[in-house]
């Protein structure tokens, strides 16, 4: 009966996968025809009985960004490309590439709750993927946000299972309707970066199948992914590419996914576990899986050939079904961050900005009778985002001063001053503040480049250096470029030494600041001061000092790396107690302030965790001071995950959040400012009051081996719910320039599914936008349940007193709760309440359905 069971629902499942071919129109009318499932199993297996048992092992490993390809038989390599918000073009290091539009964070693209719009971003960046003539994008980011400090929370699409898996879901069929295939990442339990190639998230079976795996289960059956990537941690003791339970029983058998699995970059740990568990292929190389490790485990029995055949055919599978055998895609720069992808943006960006605050109705803004408008904040001029492979520079991107000086700078005099200074816009010591006595004395410091890591030998370059800025982005430039020599003398890596002194013309408090992606001590009147290990991603380190106008301070900053991309600067700002002097100043003199703030990759970024959920650099300072002086002050957050806001949040007269936003972030906080537009987005993940009332603050780095979850399938707005914690901003939360009222809640059951009609009504006097949000509570349950769980949400348009009838289904399947014992998802006979609202803490209506 079991065995019948997993039958029909492999078959159900693998007709899911590749139902029949499907067409799919894009923006410029390109088509795709997915070949049907049979004509891949055809093609597939005439391939296989090709291939020799050599070349087969040989496509187990990658190389780089792509998997290998056997010239013999016309199999083309799978070009792949880092996303998933933006086709991360810089990855690719052969040939030409255009720079790609950098669309929103996914906590942006989930708070617009619209599938449609997400859907269209899939599109959009599938043309941007077959643009740069690549095949794979790695994205999107599935992962669910139970740490609201993780700093990979902006990718993903927040803490929701059933929200993240309609966005999934929408953003995969929009991509691969393009002829390109998506990879749903990272399965599973990925969630925080503090150890994250080793930590072992310790999470029960049921969070598992009810938090933690059902968007990755509809990528899957309703998405149709083509590709999946294993994480880097453990789950329950194994590392997930190594996961015979995560990667066979689930998703093979329960899940019937045929298709790809990938590891990540790095996370294979042995070649016997890995072989086995359902993984079929290692990134960036077959380090463990390659002929001298597999042959061996053949000639033993260990390993069958049956099983690389299986692991060959996911491979080929995504090659057949893209129709790569007979085509590939040819590079076409218009289809790449062209004028539609970047009003795309925009409407990403605008629809998913969330109005927490807005006293007195403070926005949008009435400009009347105002003549100067102060603006501060590292916000203001830098688009702020997340850091990692998910990190795009596009090739233009508009800052709120931009957007606001073509918006109303005719009107009104916009005066900015910075309130306070980020690591990232302290400029670099240089000029007259550097001087070495080196070579009859310069301007500048002396540099030593090394081809060590360790200071070694002699240098290979000496030379004066007028200021220390060398890198840009995360992987940074090669060092051979710098000093002009072959990268290849640098294969052992490098060291540069910079020795010098440091002046100022005003005396003052000041922080100098070091900037690295690798190894670094630096030296102050001969003490050291800061040191970095060699870590993974550009980080900042501060050192704060009073200077005295015109003396000398002798300094000395060692870098060094095993590597070639270097990524390093020295830099020098006032301490921020200064400048948020003079920002309370201004606002003070000011009847309208608009502080932009947030934070960026420094601080949210693939490799290291928030250090906490207060906004870094001062900001905290500045927004309390500047507020209290004049709460006239709207604060625009630019953020990627929920930040502790009290209580400047509260003396502001309004608060956005606008998100990261991507390159058209500027224009669409003006949208939304103006009032052009009603800001309708809403939170995808609770914004706790303070750090400590996360369910995850219980046990973060109790050690360095293990993340307990220990809160199970209390996740999120789940948690704050079961234990009466009122959370500063609640999941589903966001105002609007209208209001909405919501009424004639009425339930009907068909066969199997419950259908839910209700009516919004604009009840204000503007047009706006709700998300109404629909959550299912199980009455006198006899398992331990949320007290109520998101099941089905519309987001709808109306005029001015203007109503909509709204309709939302909900299958049997939604009241379930899943069975750890018996292995399987069950709907407990009985009532149910079906509650429906603008939040998870505001729902009006409610009505009653049984099973
Ligand atoms: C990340 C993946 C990414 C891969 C390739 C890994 O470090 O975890 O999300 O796709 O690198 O850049």
């Amino acid at each position: 009966m079991k065995k019948l069971l997993i039958a029909v629902i492999l078959l159900l499942g693998g007709l899911g996968v590749v139902s029949c071919s499907h067409k799919n129109k894009s923006m410029n009318n390109f088509t795709f025809n997915r070949p049907s499932d049979s004509t891949v199993t055809r093609k597939v297996n005439s391939l296989l009985g090709k291939l020799t048992l050599s070349e087969k092992i040989q496509m187990l490993g990658g190389t780089g960004f792509t998997t290998q390809p056997i010239k013999r038989l016309g199999i083309p390599p799978l070009k792949m490309v880092d996303g998933p918000l933006g086709v991360r073009a810089s990855e690719i290091s052969n040939g030409t590439h255009w720079r790609a539009t950098a669309f929103p964070s996914g906590t942006a693209m989930a708070a617009s709750w619209d599938t449609t719009l997400v859907h269209n971003t899939g599109v959009a960046l599938g043309e941007e993927l077959r643009g740069e003539g690549q095949d794979v994008l790695l994205g999107p980011n599935v992962n669910i946000a139970r740490n609201p400090r993780a700093g990979r929370t902006f990718e993903g699409f927040g803490e929701d299972p059933y929200l993240t898996s309609r966005m999934g879901v929408n953003y995969i069929k929009g991509l691969q309707s393009q002829g390109v295939a998506a990879t749903v990442k990272h399965l599973a339990v990925y969630t925080q970066e503090y150890h994250r190639m080793f930590i072992n998230s310790k999470v029960n079976r049921r969070a598992l199948h009810e938090i933690y795996f059902p968007a990755f289960k509809a990528a899957i059956h309703q998405g149709h992914t083509l590709a999946l990537m294993s994480s880097y941690n453990k789950v329950n003791g194994v590392y997930a590419s190594e996961d015979h339970y995560l990667l066979t029983d689930v998703l093979r058998n329960e899940w019937g996914y045929k298709n790809l699995v990938m590891s990540d970059w790095g996370a294979v740990h042995a070649t016997m576990p890995t072989e086995t568990s359902g993984q079929d292929l290692e990134m960036p190389t077959g380090r463990y899986l390659n002929a001298s490790t597999i042959k061996p485990l053949l000639a033993s029995g260990k390993v069958t050939k049956q099983h690389i055949n299986q692991q060959v055919r996911h491979i080929l599978r995504v090659i057949v079904s893209l129709g790569l055998m007979n085509h590939q895609h040819q590079k076409d720069s218009t289809l790449v961050n062209n004028s539609a992808h970047r009003k795309l943006a925009r409407k990403v960006a605008r629809e998913g900005i969330v109005l927490l605050e807005n006293h007195h109705n403070l926005l949008p803004l009435d400009l009347n009778g105002v003549d100067t408008v102060t603006v501060m904040g590292p916000a203001a001029k830098h688009v702020m985002r997340g850091g990692g492979s998910s990190e795009v520079q596009p090739p233009r991107q508009v800052t709120p001063w931009q957007a606001l000086t073509q918006r109303i700078g005719q009107k009104v005099a916009l005066k900015y001053i910075p309130g306070v200074m980020t690591d990232r816009e302290a400029p670099a010591i240089s000029g007259k503040q550097l001087y070495t006595p080196y070579n009859g004395g310069k301007m500048g410091l002396k540099g030593e480049y090394y081809a060590n890591n360790d200071f070694s030998g002699s240098p290979v370059v000496t030379r004066v250096d007028s200021a220390v800025q060398f890198g840009a982005g995360s992987g940074g430039s090669s060092i051979g470029s710098i000093v002009s020599k072959p990268d290849s003398i640098f294969n052992n890596g490098f060291s540069m030494r910079w020795t010098g002194s440091v002046q100022v013309p005003v005396s003052g408090t000041y922080v100098i600041d070091v900037t690295d992606n690798n190894g670094m001590r630096f030296y102050f009147n001969g003490k050291q001061e800061l040191q970095a290990k060699l870590h993974y991603g550009v980080a900042p380190h501060d050192y704060k000092v009073h200077l005295k106008a015109g003396k000398k301070y002798p300094i000395r900053l060692d870098y060094y790396s095993r590597g070639s991309g270097v990524h390093i600067k020295l830099g020098i700002r006032r301490s921020n107690a200064y400048l948020i002097k003079k920002a309370v100043q201004a606002a003070k003199s000011s009847k309208l302030v608009l502080a932009f703030v947030g934070v960026n990759s420094n601080f949210a970024s693939e490799g290291h965790d928030l250090e906490s959920l207060r906004l870094p650099d001062g900001q905290d300072s500045l927004l309390d001071a500047v507020t209290k002086a004049n709460s006239n002050t709207v604060v625009s957050v630019s953020d990627g995950e929920p930040l502790v806001m009290t209580p400047w949040n509260r003396q502001a007269g309004a608060v956005l959040d606008a998100w990261f936003g991507g390159e058209e972030t500027g224009n669409a906080i003006a949208d939304v400012l103006m009032g052009d537009y009603d800001p309708g987005g809403k939170l995808p993940i609770t914004f706790p009051e303070k750090w400590s009332d996360s369910p995850a603050a219980k046990t973060y780095k109790q050690n360095d081996s293990t993340a307990v979850h220990q809160e199970g399938i209390y996740v999120g707005y789940r948690y704050f719910d079961e234990h009466n914690i009122k959370p500063e901003y609640p999941f589903g939360y966001g105002l609007s320039y209208t209001s909405f009222s919501f009424s004639n809640i009425k339930a009907t059951k068909q066969d199997s599914t419950v259908k839910v009609t209700f009516t919004i009504k604009n009840t204000g006097k503007t047009a706006g936008q709700e998300v109404a949000q629909a959550y299912i509570h199980k009455e006198n349950s006899s398992v331990k349940r949320a007290p109520h769980a998101l099941k089905g949400f519309s987001r709808v348009h109306l005029s001015p007193g203007q109503s909509e009838k709204v309709t939302i289904n909900f299958p049997r399947s939604q009241f379930a709760y899943y069975n750890t014992q018996h292995k399987k998802w069950a709907v407990e006979p009985g009532a149910y309440t079906i509650l429906v609202g603008s939040s998870s803490r505001d729902l009006p209506l409610q009505t009653k359905v049984s099973w």
